[in-house]
């Protein structure tokens, strides 16, 4: 009928490559759908049964040194969908000039204002020597729980902490709802442990993008990661959580410092390793800071005195705001941007983070489903619903071993598709694969551009958050593609570091009472 109705020859001739390309579609399914049932394949290997699909060269021929992370043997035509979320080379290069020029931008005084990527100097400019002691509170806001934390520093180190929910409603709240609910958790850990004779200095890590004005006052620039509570954009956080506790009136704290979870990491991870100069986060969000020379800081307003320099939080998140990540966002990526509570806004975040990773592996997997390339077409009630396939998911999958879909089958009967074949399975981990591997090299490029900026010859890059703490492949994915994009000669090592929203707090508020004395 299409045809017959086209009304000139191009439109018939695409039109009936549509059809072709339908019918193919149908028979790659059929033929994998016979595969599975192990018709085809029943007394071979794993990876023998693999060949047939797809060889790994094929699959990989982006980038050969991580291949043996891209596992699965996708259909061709998932494959081909896929194909968009995966970065060139060259696509990644791209992706660290304009990053390069963004920070620039945003660290300098005339451009600053209008640059996405704000570069708010922190005032922390001395790392920790490793002899910093005492006691001390922490308080870390950032995500959708709320920990206190009491932490000794000294020859004997110890941490006791205690993890509180901060409820949906609060999240999207009034401000003073919030800042009441924290209060109420510091009063109870306070009460619990007995410290309400003592004045303990406390740091307060609050991982949300602020304009700091000195160590102790940090304006809201704006929420990020499902925030949005009202009356606070544009306030002194320590203001209001200074009032939250008086208008309780049964507890009294010194408030040292307040950072960003970006600089807990950087400290905590450098008060070991001395050639510590970056902190990453690739958690529910994702940012970085790293150490700065002050003269390459025009935004700089405070002493010029040693050390001439100082910690950037880069809020890197938001890279891309102004449009200039077009270049390789997909549909998928407009999607999770339109839909969410701030259109517009944290784009680079979006790629890579924890809070929207799954979801775009949804997204991916429900297109691959309307295209029949998956479950024989049939989709299930909990797929089609928003967030239902967490980021935890991706990381479990391919935990797999390769060629085995334990972890992937468990997944999909608990999202309700009870029936998946071993190609289906094999197609959805190309799906996670694709969209945990161009997180990580996103990521890289990042680092990499701090590192060449830094140009010192060998630097740790202190790094926290749940995707880098428990994705199989995502260290090595980031080592390997930050080392292509370095200068040559560079070192450098990424590594865990232990607790910064907790220690790196205390750390920031014993180097701040000891740059004060
Ligand atoms: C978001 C916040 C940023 C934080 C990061 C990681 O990007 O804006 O301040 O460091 O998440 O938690």
């Amino acid at each position: 009928m299409e045809i017959v109705a086209a009304a000139d020859s191009d439109e018939r001739g695409l039109t009936l490559l549509r059809v072709v390309s339908q019918l193919q579609r149908v028979i790659v399914y059929l033929h994998s759908f016979a595969c599975d049932r192990g018709h085809l394949w029943s007394t071979q290997s794993a990876d023998a049964r693999r060949t047939p699909i797809m060889s790994d060269e094929q699959i990989c021929k982006k980038d050969d040194d991580v291949s043996r992370y891209f596992t699965s043997p996708p259909a061709p035509l998932v494959k081909e969908i896929c194909e968009e979320l995966i970065l060139s080379q060259e696509n990644l290069k791209e992706v660290c000039d304009v990053l390069h020029e963004e920070l620039n931008k945003g660290l300098g005084k005339d451009t600053n204002p209008e640059a996405p990527i704000k570069c708010f100097p922190t005032y922390v400019r001395e790392l920790p020597n490793g002899k910093e002691k005492g006691r001390f509170l922490a308080l870390d806001l950032g995500g959708t729980n709320f920990r206190v934390l009491l932490i000794q520093l000294g020859e004997e180190c110890s941490m006791d902490s205690r993890i509180y929910a901060v409820p949906q409603p609060i999240m999207v709240g009034s401000g003073d709802g919030l800042f009441d609910h924290i209060a109420d958790c510091l009063a109870s850990f306070i009460k619990e442990r007995d410290l309400g004779e003592e004045l303990l200095p406390l740091g307060f890590t609050f991982s949300f993008p602020c304009k700091q004005e000195g160590l102790t006052k940090a304006r809201l620039a704006r929420w990020t990661k499902g925030f949005k509570c009202a009356g606070v954009e544009g306030r002194d956080v320590v203001e209001l959580l200074k009032a939250a506790i008086a208008r309780r009136g049964d507890v009294k704290i010194k408030i040292c410092a307040v950072l960003n979870d970006t600089t807990g990491t950087l400290m905590s991870c450098a008060w070991k390793n001395h050639n510590c100069r970056i902190g990453l986060i690739v958690g529910t969000g994702t940012n970085a800071c790293y150490m700065e020379k002050l003269e390459k800081v025009e935004l700089w307003d405070g002493e010029l005195d040693e050390p001439h320099q100082v910690i950037i939080n880069t809020e890197w998140g938001a890279f891309g705001d102004n449009g200039c990540l077009d270049f390789i966002r997909t549909e998928y990526d407009n999607n999770i941007d339109r839909e969410s509570i701030n259109p517009g806004r944290q784009l680079y975040e979006k790629m890579i983070s924890g809070m929207y990773m799954g979801e775009i592996a949804r997204q991916v997997i429900i297109r691959l489903v309307a295209e029949g390339l998956l479950f024989g077409g049939q989709s299930s009630e909990i797929l089609e619903e928003k967030g239902s396939f967490f980021t935890k998911y991706i990381s479990e999958i391919e935990s797999d071993k390769d060629g085995d879909y334990n972890n992937c089958r468990v997944i999909l009967e608990e999202l309700g598709l009870n029936s998946a074949t071993d190609t289906d399975c094999a197609n959805v981990r190309h799906v996670c694969e694709c969209v945990s591997r161009r997180a990580a090299y996103l990521a890289a490029s990042g680092v990499a551009v701090l590192l060449n900026r830094i140009q010192e010859e060998s630097v740790t890059v202190a790094v926290d958050g749940s995707v880098y703490r428990f994705h199989p492949h995502f260290h090595n994915l980031m080592t390997e593609q930050i080392s292509q994009l370095i200068k040559p000669g560079m070192k450098f090592s990424l590594m865990l570091s232990e607790d910064g929203s907790g220690r790196g707090a205390a750390l920031v508020a014993a180097v701040a009472s000891r740059s004060s004395r």
